[in-house]
C-alpha cells in the first residue's frame, strides 16, 4: 500500500471543483488516510516548493498556491503515486489527456488544480510537511475486498 501526497490547489477551491475531484479518487477506489482544508503559508510553501526556486516560475508559484485555501489529502492504495498522477494528468492542462482532471477542468500551467507527489522518495518528503502522524489514519473499508483480490 503507497500513500501520495495530494493538494487541491486554490483555484480548484475557488471554482467549487472539491467534491468533483475527491470524487474521483474515491470512486477509482483510492482511499483518503488524511484530509483537511487549510491555507498554505509562504514558508510552507517554500518548503514544498524548494526543489522549484531557482525556476523563473517560482514567485508566481508561491503567490497562488498561498492566494487561497487549499484542501490537502495523504491518498492510499496500490501504486497510489503513479495512479493519482496519471488521474491528474500533464502538469500544463493543454498538454494532458481527455478524461484526466487537469484535461477536463483547467486551461493554462499557472491554474492546474491540483498536486502530487511524483515518486515514493517526494511522498515521503511531501505529506509530513502538512500532516502529523495523528492525522494520519489506518483503516480497512468493506470494500476494500471489491478493489483488490
Ligand atoms: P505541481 O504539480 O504542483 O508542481 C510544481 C508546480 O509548478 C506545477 O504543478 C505548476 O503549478 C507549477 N509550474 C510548473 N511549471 C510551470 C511553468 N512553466 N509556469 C508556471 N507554473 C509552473
Amino acid at each position: 500500500m503507497e500513500r501520495t501526497l495530494v493538494i487541491i490547489k486554490p483555484d480548484a477551491v475557488q471554482r467549487g471543483l472539491v467534491g468533483p475531484i475527491l470524487t474521483r479518487f474515491e470512486r477509482r477506489g483510492l482511499r483518503f488516510a488524511a484530509l483537511k482544508l487549510m491555507q498554505i503559508t509562504p514558508e510552507l510553501a517554500a518548503r514544498h516548493y524548494a526543489v522549484h526556486k531557482d525556476k523563473p516560475f517560482y514567485p508566481s508559484l508561491i503567490k497562488y498556491i498561498t492566494s487561497g485555501p487549499v484542501v490537502v489529502a495523504v491518498i492510499e492504495g496500490n501504486d497510489a503515486i503513479k495512479i493519482v498522477r496519471t488521474m491528474m494528468g500533464e502538469t500544463h492542462p493543454a498538454q494532458a489527456a481527455p478524461g484526466t482532471i487537469r484535461a477536463d477542468f483547467g486551461m493554462e500551467i499557472g491554474r492546474n488544480l491540483v498536486h502530487g507527489s511524483d515518486k515514493p522518495e517526494t511522498a515521503a518528503f511531501e505529506i509530513p510537511l502538512f500532516f502529523s502522524d495523528d492525522e494520519i489514519l489506518s483503516y480497512q473499508r468493506a470494500i476494500d475486498s471489491w478493489i483488490y483480490e
